[in-house]
């Protein structure tokens, strides 16, 4: 295991209102990042925006603003989701940057040198909506607005010289790129001829981007900037032992929708660069509502501020880390959240809290009660406890995030059931010593419950934590002190109507 790990999210365009696709994204790499921190791995979690290009020049001009004006306008639209998501990113990057902008031009100059940059006239269609030359072919396909033939001068990448070395690096890493169905998409797409990237806009059509190094007349396609985001932030160029300690990259995550610009470009740009590619790119599917795609122009989509308003932050993260195959598309409806929200969270999760935490506050002085010797049933929840946090280790270093909340989640219905068969509400009557054992047995697995959900829930679960006085614990069984006193909480997880 490597000591460190560092993963990003996509810098996401500045000009989007974010909705729950981004907030997907976003949480996942938190989930991610709040495991590894919690296992001890010194951990760099990345998100940020993508500030250049031509939309955001036209919005500006629209608002009469400068386009940095236009851009810090926007920021906080996202800084506030993240903060009201409690996103504990370690770095928030923005390509207006300078420590940014040093880079890009940094690594132009590096892949100019090596050869790998030509100046070309090319004419083609350009697609004015995504911002790049478009072929033929994709302009038949009417999935592009505003085209225009350009002739113009420009600067290209080489793509072309890293295909074969692209194909032979994907197939001898068999993680690099994932799923695997994503993995085989991209070397299909490698099996014809990459075409070199146009990797310059001339100022006299754009000049809200960065100014070429060896030419100031241009400035840098947005994607070729945007990526470089990934190394300027570990400080390439700049800070070395924090370069080396988090580079290369653990994970990218992103959606499926912008899976060539890091399978491809990405690792060609690396490799013309001489530096070391990142060890995954994750692409995940998209969130749908109703079967189609959730975007700003057909008008459903849903703003995770109001969910968040009306249901809680973390009833919101855990709704999409537990309903999200990771990989595949996924639905969204309100139907959905809700019947989720109250089996697994308000049934099975904090209906046990409350039933425990009330029998031991009215029968054991509101203290956590010393057990007895656990027998069989109770050995069982014991040991089972002892697989699932192996299972879910295993499954958290293999991105099975949903698959790992559905085991966790079994073990809390099978505590119920054992509440259900050792009915301590009618032991207590007889038996305060034997129903000891039952609470304890059952609070003890809540705990261990709570802890291995932490990272998806890190606000609810430390309320379950703090009534049990267990703050801080982890997940090996017996961390519940008997003696400890029981603070009061609110239902941790109200019904829903
Ligand atoms: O593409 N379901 O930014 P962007 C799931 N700036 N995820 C979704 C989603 C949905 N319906 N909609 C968006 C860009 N996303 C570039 C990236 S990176 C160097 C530059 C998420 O604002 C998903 O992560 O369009 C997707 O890849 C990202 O938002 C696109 O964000
Ligand atoms: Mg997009």
């Amino acid at each position: 295991m490597k000591k460190s790990f560092y993963i990003t999210t996509p810098i996401y365009y500045v000009n989007d209102k974010p909705h729950i696709g981004h907030a997907y994204t976003t949480i996942l790499a938190d989930v991610f990042a709040r495991y590894h921190r919690k296992k001890g791995q010194k951990t760099f979690f990345l998100t940020g925006l993508d500030e250049h290009g031509q939309k955001v020049q036209q919005a500006a001009q629209e608002n009469s603003v400068s386009p940095k004006q236009h851009c810090d306008g926007m920021v906080t639209r996202f800084t506030d989701l993240w903060e009201k998501l409690h996103i504990s990113n370690d770095d928030f990057i923005r390509t207006t940057e300078d420590r940014h902008k040093k880079v890009v031009q940094k690594i132009l100059s590096k892949v100019f040198k090596s050869g790998d940059i030509y100046e070309a006239e090319y004419e083609g269609l350009y697609s004015v909506s995504e911002e790049r030359f478009i072929t033929e072919k994709e302009a038949g396909t009417g999935n592009f607005r505003d085209i225009k033939k350009l002739k113009e001068k420009n600067y290209f990448f080489k793509m072309s010289n890293y295909q074969n070395t692209l194909i032979k690096y994907i197939q001898d890493n068999p993680n690099f790129i994932q799923p695997l169905h994503r993995k085989n998409e991209i070397l299909g797409f490698l099996r014809q001829p990459l075409n070199d990237l146009c990797i310059s806009r001339p100022k006299t059509r754009l000049d809200w981007g960065i100014e070429l190094p060896f030419d100031n007349n241009y400035v840098t396609y947005v994607w070729f900037d945007a990526l470089i985001n990934y190394i300027t932030a570990p400080g390439y160029g700049e800070n070395k032992e924090k370069f080396k300690e988090f580079w290369p990259a653990s994970y990218h995550l992103i959606g499926k929708d912008i899976l060539t610009t890091h399978a491809v470009y990405w690792p060609t740009m690396l490799m013309s660069a001489g530096i070391e590619l990142p060890e995954t790119i994750f692409a995940h599917g998209w969130w749908l509502m109703g079967d189609s795609k959730m975007s700003k122009s057909i008008g459903n989509v849903v703003n995770p501020i109001d969910l968040i308003d009306d249901y809680g932050v973390d009833p919101v993260r855990y709704f999409l880390m537990r309903e999200m195959v990771l990989g595949q598309d996924s639905n969204f409806t309100m139907e959905l959240f809700i019947n989720r929200y109250n089996s697994d969270l308000a049934n099975d999760f904090g209906n046990l809290l409350s039933r425990v935490s009330t029998l031991m506050k009215k029968n054991y002085n509101g203290e956590i009660p010393s057990p007895g010797e656990l027998n069989e049933s109770e050995l069982n929840i014991k040991r089972d406890s002892i697989v699932l946090n192996k299972s879910v280790d295993k499954m958290m270093r293999k991105m099975q995030l949903n698959e790992s909340i559905e085991l966790i989640m079994k073990f809390v219905r099978n505590v119920n059931k054992y509440m259900e068969n050792n009915a301590p509400w009618k032991l207590v009557k007889k038996d305060l010593k034997a129903a000891a054992t039952v609470l304890y047995t059952a609070a003890e697995a809540l705990r261990i419950s709570a802890v291995l959900l932490s990272p998806i829930m890190p606000n609810r679960t430390e309320i379950l934590l703090e009534t049990f006085n267990a703050k801080g614990t982890n997940e090996k069984w017996g961390g519940l002190l008997p003696g400890s006193k029981i603070k009061d909480h609110e239902p941790l997880f109200p019904r829903l109507k």
